[in-house]
């Protein structure tokens, strides 16, 4: 009991981007129900990720992180929840096969539906509502009863979680992921170059697998994954009542996914986010923006990781393209000097966000392709390890994303534009990113 006392003194914190709830009683009523609801995920969950993010911090293995800028009740179905395994499987497959490295999956799924904005109002037309914070808050219809905050989502956010991840472990132990499948994941046409790379590393695969199978090697890792659960702990009324105390350890757990990250607009080291965070024993990213200090990475590893252990700490930078060349060293630098392990994973995604003229939030492949090369680059120089990479993607044929071998043009990004917040690699730019990566992996290691 004590501990969530601790947890509870996030209140007395500036806690940034939270919702303005018309109803404190009913918030009170929904998260007090949320917390006699079972926890989703269980601490020995989260501590076998830490181990394994701890191995991404010594070049051990890659982390792969994936999924929607903002996950929507009405697209948890299971068609698409099916693609986004199906993609980030594929992706790995590729990592795993091309780079010869194991991948620690992690999906930014089942949870993640609160996102921060720049403004707490939208205007139209000389009408001003409420932003859309996420389905966990408010609905993206431009209404004053949609853009009304309702604590009522949140309970809604932990169901759709919960189904989320229950298909997410179905699919990866029920035979979906079983790497004799791997020819049967591909689609679309073989002219696409990403699906022909694809289809040849499959057969690949394939004759590896039969070659197994004759010399009578079976196990059941050949069949099954480990897939793991991210998102951004935004809303600290939901994280607050998804905490839970582990009855092994009596440690403190925030059992609503295995990891959870703070984002570059609640990181400040005096933020709430900071401090609950600082509590639970989960495997924590932060973003890191260009303008990040060295004494702002400081700050953070003595408040989120002070005992130095591997894999608790995760920086996700996410730079920009013309400027991670610049600003990733001395970042690097002050955390090689202090001397405590953290991993380094790379967002390229968020750095690189641009407007169309026709007002279509959008980012280039080519500038994507170009920070995680230069995440590569400054790691080699640095002799530190890249320990992985974070991205917005979604396992369907949209176009939000400039560029890729099949081109979304300017004029063609209105053709299959979903988003409702940032825009996300479709499934073939997906694949292409990851032979970036293999082929980026490949060379570190030589
Ligand atoms: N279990 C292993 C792993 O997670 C091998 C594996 C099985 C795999 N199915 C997979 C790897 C699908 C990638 C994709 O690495
Ligand atoms: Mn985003």
């Amino acid at each position: 009991m004590d501990q969530l006392n601790e947890l509870a003194k996030w209140r007395a914190k500036e806690a940034k981007h939270q919702p303005s709830w018309p109803d404190l009683d009913k918030l009170k009523d929904d998260t007090d129900y949320l917390r006699t609801l079972p926890p989703l995920v269980f601490a020995g969950e989260a501590d076998k990720l830490r181990r394994e993010i701890a191995l991404a911090s010594r070049g051990e293995s890659f982390v792969l992180m994936g999924g929607d800028c903002a996950e929507t009740f009405a697209e948890s179905t299971a068609d698409h929840i099916r693609e986004k395994i199906r993609t980030i499987l594929q992706m790995a497959v590729v990592l795993t096969y091309g780079a010869s490295v194991p991948v620690v999956k992690i999906g930014r799924m089942a949870g993640q539906f609160a996102k921060p904005r720049s403004k707490p109002t939208e205007v139209r037309d000389g009408v001003e509502l409420p932003s859309y914070l996420g389905d966990i808050v408010n609905g993206f219809d431009f209404t004053p009863e949609a853009r009304t905050p309702d604590s009522s989502r949140l309970i809604q956010a932990y169901q759709h979680s919960a189904a989320t991840l229950n298909l997410i472990r179905a699919f990866t132990t029920g035979g979906f992921a079983d790497l004799s499948k791997v020819h049967e994941w591909n689609k679309g046409f073989m002219q696409n170059p990403a699906y022909a790379k694809y289809e040849n590393l499959a057969t690949e695969i394939d004759r590896a697998m039969r070659f197994l199978h004759a010399a009578r090697v079976s196990d059941e890792s050949l069949r099954t994954v480990d897939m793991y659960v991210a998102h951004e702990a935004l809303l600290l009324d939901y994280e607050e009542a998804l905490t839970r105390i582990d009855s092994r350890t009596g440690n403190l757990y925030n059992c609503s996914a295995h990891m959870l990250w703070i984002g570059e607009r609640t990181r400040g080291i005096d933020d709430a986010h900071v401090d609950m965070l600082s509590r639970v024993h989960n495997p924590i990213g932060v973003k890191l923006g260009p303008t990040t200090q060295s004494s702002d990475v400081l700050a953070l590893i003595d408040a989120l990781n002070p005992e130095g252990e591997e894999g608790r700490l995760t920086f996700i930078t996410r730079m920009g393209a013309g400027v991670i060349r610049d600003r990733l060293p001395s970042l690097v630098e002050a955390v090689k000097g202090d001397g405590r392990p953290v991993t380094w994973v790379s967002d390229p995604m968020h750095g690189n966000t641009i407007t169309t003229d026709e007002g279509f939030k959008t980012r280039r492949l080519k500038d994507i392709f170009d920070e995680i090369n230069g995440f590569f680059a400054v790691h080699s120089q640095m002799g530190t390890h890249p320990g992985g990479i974070h991205l917005e993607l979604t396992g369907d044929d949209v176009t939000e994303v400039l560029g890729g071998s099949e081109e979304v043009l300017e004029e063609t990004l209105g053709e299959r534009y979903e988003t409702l917040v940032d825009p996300r690699l479709n499934h073939q730019q997906s694949l292409e990113i990851a032979f970036l990566v293999a082929e980026a992996l490949q060379e570190t290691a030589l």
